[in-house]
């Protein structure tokens, strides 16, 4: 390495690689100073307005919209795929009642590729086959790690639903109302995909290697868990529980500022102006208040928008607005990440796919600081 791109690459290290181009992609672009997401061309304001999940999925792994015969193709192999081996809903049950959802999921996904024959098959037909499946298991495996903690069994889909509505069905036992299941679907239209980020980008070092969609997806999820990127939005609702009052936002938000504590779902990594996601998810939160009829969390969401904009000039992220939206909607507060890879996986396994397409193995250098010539004394004598 030249002393110049040594010092290039130790500063893009230092910075958490912002800024820095490390490959070329069609899936999704962000473009943090206007505050645009796209997919696949697609501006995300009009994905979420007028087209549903599945589209969107077809989207990110095919770079266009289906026509009919194909969406209902697609629907059709999704309501195929929902079921899971029983032995991976025995794994489950194995694992202590109060494990995070998070990692019940990553767990259950390591288990699913051993029951799938074709894992190792890297070709686009069986990616895509894979994509498809994961997909709908997904749904499965969130709802039905909520239903063994306590004590139930899961519950099998509905057929010729959506998986917005099968999703909420097979989590509570009773078939959401229209507009749930619509305003759910456009949530996971909005989390569909995001560049890069680090959850991504962790599936396509995976990928890179040649190891399966399964084994990308496994690091994908663990990345995803953490408090700076998908574990934001549960925390975000534990945030606001413990304000428990508009009145207090103002001393609990100033309070957190002087401590140096982050306000979860503020501040982004590439946004440097509203989060397009942000946008809906905001509307979401408010009729969600005005359906329960108590829109004191949207209020309360509200008064810490206007206080962090005003104290540190953050913009709220896709995590803010998501939280206060699902609690409303009665989801239990550690399910809101696992409810991300649910719609998450689509653009995992775009990017998978598009990196198997034109694999690299994706291997950087390290800036070493460590000493040298350190002599070896044997451990008798140290
Ligand atoms: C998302 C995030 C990691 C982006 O990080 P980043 O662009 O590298 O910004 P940094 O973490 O370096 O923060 C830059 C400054 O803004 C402040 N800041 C950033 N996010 C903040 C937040 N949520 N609350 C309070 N201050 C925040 C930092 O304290 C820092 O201030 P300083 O310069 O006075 O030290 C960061 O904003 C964050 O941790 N947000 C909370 C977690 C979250 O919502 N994650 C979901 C992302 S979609």
């Amino acid at each position: 390495m030249t002393d110049k791109a040594k010092e290039t690459s130790t500063a893009a290290a230092a910075t958490g690689l912002r800024g820095v181009v490390v490959g070329a992609s069609t899936v999704s672009d962000v473009v943090g100073d206007k505050g645009e997401l796209i997919y696949q061309g697609y501006n995300i304001h009009d994905l979420a307005k007028q087209s549903n999940f599945e589209e969107v999925a077809f989207l990110l792994w095919n770079k266009r919209l289906p026509t009919q015969a194909e969406l209902d193709e697609l629907n059709s192999l999704l309501a195929d795929s929902y079921a899971v081996p029983k032995e991976v809903f025995d794994v489950m049950r194995h694992l202590p009642r109060d494990a995070d959802p998070i990692d019940v999921l990553r767990t259950a996904v390591s288990a699913l590729e051993s029951y799938d024959a074709t894992a190792r098959d890297l070709s686009v037909g069986n990616s895509r086959k894979v994509a498809i499946k994961l997909t709908a298991q997904f749904a499965t495996l969130v709802a039905a790690s909520e239903r063994i903690r306590n004590g139930k069994d899961p519950i099998d889909p509905l057929p010729n639903a959506n998986i917005a509505t099968n999703f909420l069905y097979m989590l509570k036992g009773e078939k959401p109302s229209d507009h749930d299941a619509k305003l759910f679907d456009a949530c996971l239209i909005l989390h569909a995909d995001h560049e890069l980020n680090a959850s991504t980008f962790t599936a396509r070092v995976v990928a890179g290697t040649l190891a399966s969609v399964y084994a990308a997806v496994v690091g994908a999820i663990g990345a995803l868990s953490g408090p700076l990127h998908g574990g934001a939005n549960t925390n975000v609702m534990k945030t606001l529980l413990d304000i428990g009052e508009v009145d207090n936002v103002e001393t609990y938000v100033k309070q957190a500022l002087i401590e140096k504590r982050k306000m979860m779902g503020f501040g982004h990594a590439v946004y440097k102006t509203e989060d397009p996601r942000a946008t809906h998810l905001r509307q979401f939160s408010k009729e969600m208040g005005e359906r329960v009829g108590d829109t004191k969390w949207y209020d309360m969401s509200r008064k810490v928008e206007e206080v962090m904009m005003r104290e540190k000039g953050l913009y709220p992220n896709v995590d803010f607005f998501s939280a206060s939206t699902y609690y409303m909607m009665g989801i239990p507060l550690d399910l809101y990440t696992p409810i991300f890879a649910v719609s998450r996986i689509t653009g995992w396994t775009a990017h998978v796919l598009e990196q198997y397409a034109d694999n690299k193995l994706i291997r950087p250098r390290a800036d070493y600081v460590g000493p040298r010539n350190v002599p070896y004394f044997p451990i008798d004598q140290r």
